[in-house]
């Protein structure tokens, strides 16, 4: 099924962990290939992309390492989008909430699909789910659905070699402070700002130069992180506007304790 050279734009580039491949390369695989896998069909109602019900099809993420040809242990997915964005997939996300790679909307091919809310198309392919429950919350942070689009490729990866460069180290592993901002950043920082080579590359202020603002100008970092389009109207950065003193102070500490280290 993985292919050494693509053959149409609509192919969806494959990476990570595979059987056979040598790391660092990519194989790619056809929408026909993706279409011939065994399809879940499910309504939509609240993923905030679509703005109304859709159905949906395709194929279920956590199917995706075993058809792949993954390597043992390589059970988590990375979604990359055209502007290098990263969502996450990992084994605990998979299991609760069973997301989708959507191959049909509406029953319509990708050319045919509603635009975002943005009025850009969604394609060449996207993530979604039946209905989604956060499994869980860290201060004012609540499990976020990760439903990117304009999806270009996935990667099938083991989760402890993704998060590694990221876990707090030292001192400041055993503090529960840290460790609150650490689930908050790896589940919505790291998917556009990255360390040591993981993470998304939306952004190209990596851990290192958030661990500076973090230290040296925390009422910029706090500002910067709930609403970055007031400091700079051409943020492309997520604003988290329901982040409390607390949430934005745990952040600050786990950022501050990569302060020095490598960028
Ligand atoms: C959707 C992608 C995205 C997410 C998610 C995201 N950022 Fe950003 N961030 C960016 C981009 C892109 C920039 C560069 C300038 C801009 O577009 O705002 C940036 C810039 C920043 C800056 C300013 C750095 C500087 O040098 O001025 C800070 C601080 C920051 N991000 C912190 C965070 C933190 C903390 C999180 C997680 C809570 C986060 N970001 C999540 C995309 C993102």
């Amino acid at each position: 099924m993985l292919h050494r050279l693509r053959h149409a734009a609509s192919d969806l580039e494959i990476g990570g962990s595979l059987e056979g491949v040598p790391y660092g390369e990519t194989r790619f695989v056809s929408y026909e290939e993706l279409m011939r896998l065994p399809q879940v069909s499910v309504t939509v109602s609240d993923d905030t992309n679509f703005g109304k019900t859709v159905e949906i099809s395709g194929v279920e993420l956590e199917k995706l390492p075993g058809v792949l040809g993954a390597k043992r242990g390589a059970s988590m997915v990375i979604a990359l989008s055209d502007d290098k964005y990263a969502a996450h997939y990992p084994a605990a996300y998979l299991h609760a909430h069973h997301p989708l790679l959507v191959l049909r909307v509406n029953g319509k091919q990708p050319a045919n699909w509603p635009l975002g809310v943005d009025g850009v198309p969604m394609g060449p392919y996207m993530v979604s789910h039946a209905s989604y429950t956060p499994s869980f919350r860290v201060l004012s942070h609540e499990d976020e659905a990760q439903v990117p689009w304009s999806v270009v490729r996935m990667d099938v990866r083991r989760e402890s070699e993704v998060y590694a460069p990221i876990e707090p180290q030292g001192e400041a592993a055993s503090d529960p402070v840290v460790q609150q901002g650490y689930v908050i950043a790896k589940q919505s920082c790291f998917r556009c700002h990255s360390r040591l080579g993981e993470g998304g590359l939306k952004s190209n202020r990596h851990w290192g130069d958030l661990a500076e603002k973090a230290k040296n100008d925390p009422k910029y970092f706090d500002a910067y992180v709930v609403d970055p389009k007031k400091i700079n109207p051409k943020s492309e950065m997520a604003a988290s506007p329901e982040y409390d003193a607390a949430t934005l102070g745990a952040l600050r500490r786990y950022f501050a304790s990569f302060s020095g280290s490598t960028p």
